[in-house]
């Protein structure tokens, strides 16, 4: 067993004999896993229209890995004509992808997270699709929070890197960001606040990353399942706080899902259809083990192995990072 996949679907690696199955379509097969992701249809437009030009079959596997266990389309991975397996996923589906690639299944990765966190690539796609729902959010509670002179605190998808805070909240026009990368401190939430009101901006607005936690505690976990742990709630405790502290009223705004979902914005749209005709050139050229990535504005390829272990954090001292500071945004520490 690897990774829970019987021995049975491994590809067999001899060559064709049968004259029937020798006359086959190549097929190559497609499976996205983890989160839904703004973006998904468009890789796999690119992938199976890019396939179609080398007169390639797809088999799309329904339920991302399980899909692929019995009684999915499992057979189809028997067949000697099947080349490549393309695998959309985020960090864990690469770590399944390099496992079954050193199995024997020859794999191609898509990198897809709207987190951004994935090694080895500047972006993923459904990043931008989400930051582009944070700063609409922001746009519509600035008139909330300066009509009523309220803080709102919003409360955005990030759960260990908190680029979607850090972009959604320069987007937007945050005062206030607070994201994993940087421990936060409510006193200096508070003063920060409170200047803003001592200059006559009574308003506020504060994004915080799901994984976003104070200098001295912990990360707020609903609830675990399976070794995996569920994020969400520090948006509250922090309105709370800064509510304590300032005597402001202050209301909290969870996007959650909303981030994950809806139309992809033009830039994902366009980098995951690059995304998806790059996989199958990359299955073409017998690439296997490698991920499709994107640096310096082109679509290149990396090894699997590179993406993977390793999670792409927002550099505190970084040249975002500075940027917002520069704008007057404050980081809470
Ligand atoms: O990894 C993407 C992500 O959106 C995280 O930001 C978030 O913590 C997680 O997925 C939520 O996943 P689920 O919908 O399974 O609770």
């Amino acid at each position: 067993m690897i990774n829970g996949l019987p021995a049975a679907v491994l590809p067999k690696q001899r060559k064709c004999s049968d004259p029937i199955v020798a006359k086959m379509k190549p097929r190559i097969g497609v499976l996205t896993s983890g989160g839904d992701c703004p973006g998904l249809n468009a890789v796999l437009r690119g992938v199976v229209l890019a396939a179609e030009k080398l007169g390639w079959e797809v088999v799309g596997f329904r339920d991302g890995f399980e899909g692929l266990l019995p009684p999915g389309n499992h057979v189809i991975l028997d067949r000697e004509r099947v080349k490549a397996l393309i695998i959309v996923g985020g960090d864990g589906s690469m770590v399944t992808a390099q496992q079954l690639q050193e199995a024997g299944i020859n794999c191609i990765g898509v990198p897809k997270s709207i987190d951004n966190d994935l090694e080895a690539t500047a972006t993923t796609f459904g990043f931008d699709s989400a930051v582009d729902v944070v700063m609409d959010a922001l746009d519509r509670l600035h008139t909330t929070a300066i009509s009523h002179k309220r803080v709102m605190v919003v409360e955005v998808m990030g759960r260990h890197a908190g680029w979607i805070a850090l972009h959604g909240g320069i987007a937007g026009g945050a005062d206030i960001i607070l994201i994993p990368e940087i421990p936060f401190d409510y006193e200096k939430i508070a003063s920060v606040i409170k200047a803003r009101d001592a200059a006559g901006n009574l308003g506020s607005l504060v994004v915080a990353a799901e994984g976003a936690r104070p200098r001295d505690g912990q990360q707020v976990k609903r609830d675990t399942k399976d070794g995996e742990f569920r994020l969400g709630g520090i948006g509250e405790i922090v309105a709370h706080e800064i509510a304590k502290r300032t005597g402001k009223e202050t209301r909290c705004c969870v996007l959650g899902h909303l981030q994950r979902g809806g139309a992809p914005t033009t830039l994902d749209r366009i980098l995951a259809t690059r995304f998806g005709v790059k996989a199958v050139q990359l299955a073409n050229e017998e690439h296997f083990g490698s991920m499709v990535s994107y640096q310096n504005y082109q679509v290149r390829q990396v090894p699997i192995a590179e993406a993977v272990n390793r999670l792409r954090l927002v550099p505190p001292n970084g040249e975002v990072v500075q940027t917002a500071r520069d704008v007057e945004i404050s980081f809470g520490d």
